[in-house]
């Protein structure tokens, strides 16, 4: 078999699980082969010698398993990283959480922050990179999240300056914080998600008490206990109405909510109100 002829065997497979099986079928044997998806189109007529690993890959990935959690790689941002089953795949969407939390770092020149449920370390990494003065503490309840959030931030030399804690939200963390950023789990729990998400995704990153906003909630309450300036979190896309009145009845900060691409409320970025007096 080439390997033109193994991506059209392999294509129907993925066709009723995936939007774009050829792609997927060519990032799949690309992988296998340890080249890029390049060289499946100038060496279509290479023989494949063994083709069962590859058809492995494929029919894992035709049960719903996550191409990135099969590849142990994913793109953020402008950086690559290593991901696994213990993180969550960091999505296309949180980079306008990191597009926000930047513009207000870079505003008041903030020098420490603090990120609250790093997961894979997508978000502080491309923070640090972006801002070579700024240091940041981090927590996680999850060590399997930590192991690949350490992994990652050790491939970019900045565990000098991401500090990683086992700990809820904050707890123990001492050190003086400017700002939280957050892309805490914020799904109520009854919600059924795509089995490529409910199967495989940790549940810790993804549902959370109330109707999902109970942890969000908690945050903004301990940036106010703590008087952090500035809290930039992500949310659902129907939770923007519950949080502006639970912010409102805090009432030590102004939010902006922002959208995602779709044109959904999508996260809020919060002020304290006696920084701009
Ligand atoms: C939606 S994931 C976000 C991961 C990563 N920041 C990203 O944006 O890709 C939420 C993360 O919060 C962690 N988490 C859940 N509850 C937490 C808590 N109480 N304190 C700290 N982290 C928590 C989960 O383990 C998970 O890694």
């Amino acid at each position: 078999m080439t390997l033109t002829q193994a991506l059209i065997t392999a294509q129907p497979q993925l066709s009723k699980t995936v939007e774009r099986p050829r792609l997927e079928v060519e990032l799949l044997l690309a992988y296998y082969l340890g080249v890029d998806r390049m060289y499946l189109f100038t060496h279509g007529d290479e023989v494949l010698g063994d083709a069962v690993g590859y058809e492995a890959l494929v029919a894992r990935r035709a049960k719903h398993e996550p191409l990135e959690y099969i590849t142990g790689r994913v793109s953020f941002y402008d950086i690559e990283l290593f991901i696994a089953p213990g993180a969550l795949i960091p999505r296309p969407e949180t980079e306008i959480l990191v597009e926000k939390t930047a513009d207000i770092i870079r505003q008041n020149r903030l020098k420490q922050i603090a990120e609250i449920g790093i997961g894979s370390g997508a978000v502080s990494i491309v923070l640090a990179r972006m801002f070579p003065q700024l240091r940041i503490v981090a927590s996680d309840i999850s060590e399997e999240a930590l192991a690949i959030a350490r992994k990652n931030i050790k491939a970019f030399g900045l565990a000098d300056r991401i500090a990683l804690h086992h700990t809820s939200l904050l707890d123990g963390i001492e050190a003086p914080i400017e700002m939280i950023v957050s892309n805490p789990p914020y799904i109520a729990r009854d919600v059924e998600l795509e089995p490529n998400v409910q199967d495989f995704e940790p549940h810790t990153a993804l549902f959370a008490d109330g109707e999902g906003d109970a942890l969000l909630k908690k945050i903004i309450s301990l940036s106010a206990e703590r008087g952090v300036w500035y809290v930039a979190c992500e949310m659902g896309y129907d939770q923007r109405e519950r949080i502006s009145a639970f912010v409102k009845e805090l009432g030590v900060y102004s939010v902006d909510f922002y959208t995602d691409l779709a044109g959904l409320d999508r996260g809020f970025v919060l002020e304290e109100l006696e920084i701009r007096r």
